[in-house]
C-alpha cells in the first residue's frame, strides 16, 4: 500500500540536538573582534547572549541534551511529517521519488520556533526580562514572539520595512503573541537613524535590521539578544529536523541521493543536512544542495571571508561566504533569504566541496511553488520555494536520465502570509533580478582584509 506520510510518535522526537564541530573536515575558523584582530572569548559575547547558549557556541561535544521543558513544547507540533511527494512525481513524470519533511505544521508556519523555544527557555533560566531580535520575512519574529509568549517574557522585533509592509498580517501574528513590532530602519536606535538620515525610503535589510536589535539589547541591561540563524548554537537547535528525517527514511527503507533546502543565513538547510554529513564524509554517497535567490547570491557568488554580520559592524567578524555587510538586496519576496552572509559552519563545509549550492530567480521560483501547490496541495514560502525548484530541476534530470533517485525536500515553511506575492507572481508582476557583479565588488571594498 502507498504510504503518503511517514510518521513518528511524540517519543521519537530527539533527545539531543547533533552539534556538527566535533566532526568537521577542517577546524572551524573562530569569529574575530574587530578591534584587537584576536578571536573573541565568552566574556565578549556575554552581554547579549546567556552563558548556555555561549557554550553551546562553542562545545565540542557531538550531543547535547534538549531540557525536558523545551521538549514539551517542541510536543505541540513534533515530530513533524516527512511526505512522499506522489502527484508532484505523477505531474513531472519522473522516475524520482520526491519527499519533503514538513516544518510547515508549526504554530509559526515554519522551522524557525525549534531554535526560538530553546533560546527563550536558556534566557528565561538566566532570568532575562526582555528578548530583542529582527525578522526579515516575519518567520522569526513570529516565532521568538510564540516562544516568548509560552515562557511569559517580553519580545521586541525589528521587521526589515519591506517585508513590514509586504506583510502586514505576519506583524498581527507576532501582536498577538504580544511581541512590539518596528519597521527597520526604525529612529529608535544610532544605526536606524543613521541609515534614514542617508536614504529615508531605505527598504532596509536583515543586516540592518540586526544592527537595530543588538543595539537595543546591548544598551538595556534587561535584555538581550536573540538571532534566528547564522550562529553555530541555532543550526545547533535545527538538527532536530535532519535527526527526525534520518529515522523516517530509514522507515521508509530507503537512502538519500539527494538532500535540498533554501538558504537564508544557513540555519534551515544546515539542520536538515549536518546529521547527513558525518555519513557523508565517511563516504556515502549523497548530494547536499542548498538553493538561494540569484539576487542575493551568497554562496555561489560571494568570497569565502571575514565579513560582519551586521551593517553597523556592530557584530564580530565570521568567516563565511559574503556579498558585503553594506549590501542592500532588492525587494524580492522572498524576504527571509536576503541575507549578505550565512553560517561560518555551512560555510566552512561548502568551502570543503562537501556541500553544493544553486541560485535561482523569483519567477522561476513561483512557477515551481504553483506546480506544488496545486500537486501536492500545500502553498509553499517563497523561500521553501527555492528548494522546490531546485529539486523538481532534479527529478527532471531523472525523468531524462531514467535514474530513479530518492530526491528530499526541506519543507521549511508555508506561504499564507506571502498571498501578495503569489497574487503578483499570477498577475505576471514579479521581476527577475541579477545582482550586478560591480555593485557585489562595491559593497566587498568596505569589507575588512583578514588573513585565515
Ligand atoms: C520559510 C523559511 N524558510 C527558510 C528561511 C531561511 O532561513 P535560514 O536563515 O534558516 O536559512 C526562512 C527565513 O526566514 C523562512 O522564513
Amino acid at each position: 500500500m502507498k504510504k503518503y506520510r511517514i510518521v513518528l510518535s511524540e517519543r521519537e522526537i530527539p533527545q539531543a540536538w547533533y552539534n556538527i564541530q566535533p566532526d568537521l573536515p577542517a577546524p572551524l575558523p573562530p569569529p574575530i573582534h574587530p578591534g584587537t584582530g584576536k578571536p573573541i572569548g565568552p566574556q565578549d559575547l556575554a552581554p547579549i547572549f546567556p552563558m548556555e547558549l555561549i557554550k553551546q557556541e562553542v562545545s565540542q561535544e557531538r550531543w547535547i541534551e534538549i531540557p525536558d521543558e523545551v521538549l514539551r513544547i517542541y510536543k505541540l507540533w513534533r515530530p513533524t511529517p516527512l511526505h512522499r511527494a506522489y502527484s508532484l512525481e505523477k505531474e513531472l513524470k519522473t522516475p524520482a521519488r520526491i519527499y519533503y519533511k514538513n516544518e510547515s505544521v508549526s504554530p509559526a508556519g515554519s522551522h524557525k520556533p525549534n531554535t526560538a523555544v530553546a533560546q527563550a527557555y536558556y534566557n528565561k533560566k538566566e532570568g532575562v526580562r526582555r528578548l530583542v531580535t529582527e525578522t526579515g520575512a516575519g518567520q522569526w519574529g513570529s516565532a521568538l514572539a510564540f516562544a516568548t509568549c509560552l515562557f511569559e517574557m517580553e519580545c521586541t522585533v525589528y521587521m526589515v520595512k519591506v517585508s513590514y509592509q509586504q506583510k502586514p498580517y505576519r506583524k498581527s501574528l507576532m501582536r498577538t503573541w504580544k511581541a512590539v513590532v518596528h519597521p527597520s530602519p526604525s529612529n529608535l536606535t544610532n544605526a536606524g537613524r543613521k541609515i534614514l538620515e542617508i536614504d529615508p525610503d531605505c527598504p532596509g535589510s536583515l543586516g540592518l535590521a540586526i544592527s537595530e536589535a543588538v543595539e537595543d539589547a546591548a544598551t538595556h541591561d534587561d535584555a538581550k539578544y536573540a538571532l534566528g540563524s547564522v550562529l553555530n548554537h541555532v543550526l545547533l537547535h535545527q538538527t532536530v529536523v535532519g535527526l527526525e528525517l534520518k529515522k523516517q527514511l530509514e522507515l521508509a527503507g530507503e537512502k538519500p541521493d539527494i538532500i535540498i533546502g533554501c538558504v537564508g543565513g544557513g540555519s534551515n538547510f544546515a539542520g536538515l543536512v549536518f546529521p547527513f554529513v558525518a555519513d557523508k564524509l565517511k563516504g556515502q554517497t549523497i548530494e547536499l544542495i542548498g538553493a538561494e535567490p540569484a539576487s542575493c547570491p551568497t554562496l555561489t557568488r560571494g568570497p569565502y571571508r571575514y565579513d560582519f554580520g551586521d551593517v553597523a559592524k556592530m557584530t564580530p567578524l565570521l568567516k563565511m561566504y559574503t556579498l558585503g555587510h553594506s549590501f542592500i538586496p532588492p525587494a524580492i519576496h522572498a524576504g527571509g533569504l536576503r541575507y549578505h552572509g550565512d553560517a561560518p559552519l555551512l560555510c566552512l563545509l561548502v568551502n570543503k566541496g562537501v556541500i553544493g549550492a544553486r541560485a535561482y530567480f523569483q519567477n522561476e521560483v513561483f512557477e515551481a511553488a504553483v506546480t506544488f501547490a496545486r500537486t501536492e496541495g500545500i502553498l509553499p514560502a517563497p523561500e521553501t520555494a527555492h528548494a522546490i525548484k531546485c529539486a523538481i530541476d532534479e527529478a527532471r534530470k531523472c525523468r531524462s536520465s531514467g535514474e530513479e533517485k530518492c530526491i528530499v525536500i526541506g519543507f521549511s515553511g508555508h506561504g499564507f502570509f506571502d498571498l501578495g506575492a503569489y497574487e503578483a507572481y499570477l498577475d505576471d508582476k514579479l521581476e527577475d533580478f541579477a545582482y550586478p557583479q560591480h555593485m557585489i565588488e562595491e559593497a566587498l571594498k568596505e569589507v575588512p582584509v583578514i588573513e585565515g
